[in-house]
This record gives structure tokens, sequence and C-alpha cells, in this order.
């Protein structure tokens, strides 16, 4: 992969906005906004904001945009950016405004832009958004275009914090910064496509991650796979020419405890044809997201690392392409996964449930306490919920409800599923344990259901990503293409062990 541009700095100044320099202010515009708390905006304006607001071309309505030089602050421009209603001003919302003022500020060739936090939120979590969306915004997605390019993302990012605890903003905005990268790192690995990003360059690319994060890195090898037994990660690279891995990253504190330890498991399917099963070829490139929960797991790792996490994490990426070939696994066939259980594949396309199962299993070898996977699963939970939430299904309630709060408040919108048992009676097999596909009704329920099998009754989460891991067009707030859901989420979890 060629190099990544510059990520951003960010900074964070506590003075009025007046007073900081910058090419560019963004300021957030609330419906019935009168600006009582950003002294002489409407002045410096040359009271062009308000005759706007009067003349009712700015309402405030989200992600509106209005542009007009300002003299005698230390920015010569202001872009107003619609944010809704002032209270509440979700995280949320927060987040995405910010994240679409960036965009404006990037397609405007800004080199230094400044961001000015209002609203009522408590100043940490706004500055922590605030950093996010900028960073989110800073994400460029056209790497293998030779010709014209969409251009660097600002050089300089400000976050206005005015009278806030410097050290606390400050803090607050490195976690910004650092959880939006993890997300960029994610997406880029997404968004490459599958001839450039094989299972070997994945774990590569993971590999230097890590250990730049200061990680413990292990990549396990197709010999080390084999020794360990994982018939089902083993069956699915059985039609590739290209190997299988599997990415290991552990985060050990010093001084962390023994227990809890979070085991977090990504599918890593760097292209999934569907194997023998084949998929139909309308969209069958989309699938070369189909590592994005891996994606998502390798970026939270570094993520944890880097703002030092208090507990011990463990990261499991199986990572394989799924092919037809002569030596694919074929329907009927059964494979015997690590954890000894038996598997009559039915559909080679069900595969990603086969790579987590070993991985699963593999977390608990490692001493994971806690589990949560995530994956581009199945396309009856896009069917279930649209590219809107990502499913949550878990056990025990508590622990499936603290991961639920913790994405939600990290900005991943996921919705929970249920897992009633009668689903496990669509995955009977005649000839095995298990079958890896339950038919049509409820297929994100029988998929997790497979999974569940897998997790040794310990507290576990399954997030079905496969509905929000791609956007197909483009947002105020979001550009098409990968969307780095989960890390933030996966990354807040490893923070609230107080919780467990
Ligand atoms: N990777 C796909 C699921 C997917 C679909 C991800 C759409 C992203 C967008 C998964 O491996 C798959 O093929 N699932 C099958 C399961 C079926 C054969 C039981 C599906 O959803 O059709
Ligand atoms: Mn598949
Ligand atoms: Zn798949």
């Amino acid at each position: 992969m060629p190099p990544r541009e510059n990520s951003p700095t960010i900074s964070v100044a506590t003075l009025v906005p007046s007073a900081v320099q910058s090419d560019l202010l963004l300021v957030p515009v609330f419906e019935s906004d009168t600006f009582a708390d950003v002294a002489g905006l409407d002045e410096a304006s040359g009271h062009a904001i308000g005759r706007a607001i009067a003349a009712g071309e700015i309402k405030g309505k989200l992600y509106e945009l209005f542009m007009t030089p300002l003299s005698g602050w230390g920015a010569p421009r202001v872009a107003l950016v619609g944010a809704g209603a002032r209270a509440p001003f979700t995280t949320e919302r927060l987040r995405r405004v910010a994240s679409a003022a960036g965009l404006a500020a990037k397609h405007r060739h800004v080199g230094r832009v400044a961001w000015l936090v209002r609203g009522e939120n408590a100043v940490a979590s706004a500055v922590q958004a605030s950093a996010e969306g900028l960073m989110l915004a800073a994400f460029n997605g056209d790497r293998h275009k030779s010709g014209e390019r969409s251009g660097p993302p600002p050089a300089e990012m400000i976050i206005v914090a005015p009278g806030a605890d410097a050290d606390s903003a400050s803090t607050a905005a490195r976690r910004g910064q650092i959880l939006g990268e993890s997300c960029n790192l994610s997406r880029d690995l997404v968004n490459e496509p599958a001839n450039l990003l094989t299972p070997t360059v994945f774990a590569d690319r993971a590999a230097e991650v890590g250990r730049a994060a200061g990680l413990v890195v292990e990549i396990l090898n197709e010999k080390q796979i084999t020794k360990l037994g994982m018939g089902l990660l083993l069956g699915v690279a059985k039609g590739s020419a290209e190997p299988p891995r599997v990415i290991v990253l552990k985060h050990e504190p010093p001084g962390a405890p023994e227990s809890p330890v979070l085991g977090l498991v990504g599918k890593g399917i760097t292209f999934d044809t569907g194997g023998i099963s084949i998929k139909p070829a309308d969209g069958m490139e989309r699938m070369k997201g189909d590592m994005c929960g891996g994606a998502a797991v390798v970026a939270a790792m570094r993520a944890i690392a880097m703002l030092k996490a208090p507990i011990r994490v463990i990261g499991i990426v199986p990572t394989t392409e799924n092919m037809p070939g002569g030596r694919a696994v074929k329907p009927g066939d059964v494979l015997t996964g690590a954890s000894g259980k038996t598997i009559e594949v039915v559909n080679t396309d069900a595969e990603g449930r086969l790579v987590l199962g070993d991985g699963l299993w593999y977390a608990q070898q490692l001493g994971a306490t806690h589990l949560v996977d995530v994956a581009t699963l199945t396309g009856a939970c896009v069917v279930a919920l649209g590219k809107v939430a990502s499913g949550l299904f878990g056990q025990p309630g508590p622990w499936a409800d603290l991961v639920g709060r913790t994405a939600l408040n990290a900005g991943d919108r996921v919705w929970p599923m249920p897992l009633f048992e009668e689903y496990a009676e669509q995955l009977r097999s005649e000839v095995a344990d298990m079958t890896n596909t339950g038919g049509r009704p409820a297929g994100a329920c029988t998929a997790a259901m497979f999974v569940k099998e897998f997790t040794g009754g310990l507290p576990w989460v399954h997030l079905d990503i496969a509905g929000t891991s791609w956007v197909d067009d483009d947002k105020p707030w979001q550009p098409k293409g990968a969307t780095g859901v989960a890390v933030r989420t996966l990354a807040e979890l490893a923070f609230t062990s107080s919780e467990w």
C-alpha cells in the first residue's frame, strides 16, 4: 500500500474564537440561533450573518453551509454549518456536524481550520467528538487514482473551546484524534482492493501497525494454523491460491490485572466470492470489504495500545480468501474445527461464521474472559436493519447492554437482535454437529446462533456490520466507501471494565 498522507495535527485553543489564528473558522449554527455565546461574530461579518438569518438563508438545518468574510478576527472567513436543535446536541450529532464542516474545509483546500465547540455538552466529550469528526473528514479514499486527486486534508486543525481547562481539553482532543485516525486506518484497509490486500499483506500491515503501537504481535502461518487444528479456517482457505493467516495482537499493559481479558475477534475474509456456492457477478466487487470486522479489530487494538487501556486485550483476526477452485470446500463437506465441533458445509458462502468459530476458540485458548466478535456476516442483517444500524447479539443481558451503550456513545449505531433457542433447530445436520446455514428465515439470527456455539458460555457479543461497514452514496458528513464502523466501540469498551 502506498503510504498515507500525513494526518493533520490537532490542537486545542481555550481562547475566545476571535483570537484564534486560522484560515477558516468553522462554527456550528443551531435552529433559532442568536450567537449570544459568540460575542462579536455578527459585527465581524459586517452583519452579513444577521441579514442571512433574517432573510431565512440560515436556518440551522443540519449540514447547511454559509460562508462569509470576517474582519478583525484571527480567521479571514467563517463557515457556519447547520447543526439542528441546540439542545440536546448529542455527541453523535456533534461528531457528524464537525465531520461535515471538516469535509467542507477539505474540499476548499483550507490549510488551517479552527472548529468552535458550542452547545451545552460536557467539554471533554464535546472536544473528543469534535476531534473524531474532524479526523474522519480528513480521510482520503482515492489513493489509487493517478490523475487528479481530492488533495491533502487540512494540515492543522484547531479545536476552540473557550474557557475550557486546557489540560483536560488537550487530553480529550488527543483521544479523539487517535480514535479518528484508527477509524481511518480501518477504512484504508477496507477500501484496499483484494489483489493488493491478500491475507498475507493484511497480516503484514497489521503486524506493522501493531508493533508501532506497542502491541505484542504474532502472525500464525498455515503450518501453525494446521497444528492448532483450525479446520474451519483451513476449509474456507482451501479454494484459494493465497495462504490463510491468523493475526494475533496483544495489549499487555504492565501491572494490569490477570483478568478480565477482553478478546476481540474480527472476520478477515479479504475477498468473498462465495466459493463453490458462488455469488452473482452484480456487486461482487464489494466483497473486498469482507474483512471489515478484522480491520476494525486491528485498528481498535492500535487505539487501545496508544490510549493505554488499563486491562489486557487480545485481538484475533482469522484471514483468508473465499474462492472456488479445484480444491475448494464443497457443499456437503464436513469440516472439524479446533474446538472439535464438526460442521456440515451446506453453503460455502456462509464462510464468515466458520472462520469466526476457530477465531473465538483461539481467543479462549489465549485466556479471554469476555468476547466480542465483529463481522460482515449476513445479507439478512442488512434486510433487517438496513444500512442504519449494526445488529447486536449477545449474552448475558448486562454484557450485551454495556456493549450496546458503549457503541451508541461512540457513534456506532447498533440495535439488539434475539438469540432464541428455537433458531438452533434450523442448524441441525444429519451427518455432523451442525450445518453452517439455517435457511432464509432469520438469517442474521441463525448465523449468530452458529457463532454462539464457539463462545464457551463466556460473556459474548456479536456485531453484524454487513450493512454499516460501507456506504454507497456520499453524505454531507461521510463520503462513500468504508466507514470505520466498530473501531471506536471496541476501543472504548476496553475502558469500561469497572462495569463488567
Ligand atoms: N460476506 C457475506 C455477507 C455480506 C452481504 C456482507 C452483504 C456485506 C454485504 C457473507 O459471507 C455471506 O455471503 N452470507 C450469506 C449467508 C448465507 C449463504 C447463509 C448471505 O448473507 O447471503
Ligand atoms: Mn459469504
Ligand atoms: Zn463473507
